[in-house]
């Protein structure tokens, strides 16, 4: 069971890692648009986070605090990402720079929560 916890965090932190380096990717590219991969990494995170939001194996101790906010930033960086690609479809333009800025910003201040607290 440990294992199969590990592999889910695994699974968990790529989530990160494909939101994180696609809006990365689009600054050094100085595109400025949100792409299908964020959504991806974000559905990644949400499904692998409440799998682990459960206490297990037995016995386990969670920081439910931090992975309300967790929850709540995801759904914001998640509205933002929906928002923004909308836009973005509509107008042909990239994203306003702020919304832009917002979503790298939220995705790296949920792993600094997850990894700082
Ligand atoms: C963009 C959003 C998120 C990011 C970047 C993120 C990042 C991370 C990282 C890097 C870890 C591993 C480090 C650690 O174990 O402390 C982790 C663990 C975890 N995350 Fe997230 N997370 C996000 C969203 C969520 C959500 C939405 C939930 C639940 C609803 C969640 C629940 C958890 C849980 C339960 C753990 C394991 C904690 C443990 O077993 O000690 N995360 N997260």
């Amino acid at each position: 069971m440990d294992v199969l916890r590990n592999v889910v965090i695994l699974l968990h932190i790529v989530g990160f890692a494909v939101t994180f380096g696609a809006w990365f990717s689009q600054v050094v590219a100085r595109e400025f648009r949100f792409t299908r991969a964020m959504d991806y990494g974000i559905l990644l995170s949400l499904l692998t986070g409440l799998a682990l939001a459960a206490p297990w194996p037995a016995g386990i101790d969670l920081n439910y605090p931090k992975i309300g906010i967790k929850l709540v930033i995801l759904l914001v960086l998640g509205a933002i990402l929906g928002i923004g690609s909308a836009r973005q479809k509509r107008t042909g333009e990239p994203v306003p720079r702020a919304l832009f800025w917002t979503a790298g910003a939220l995705s790296l201040l949920a792993a600094g929560l997850a990894v700082i607290w």
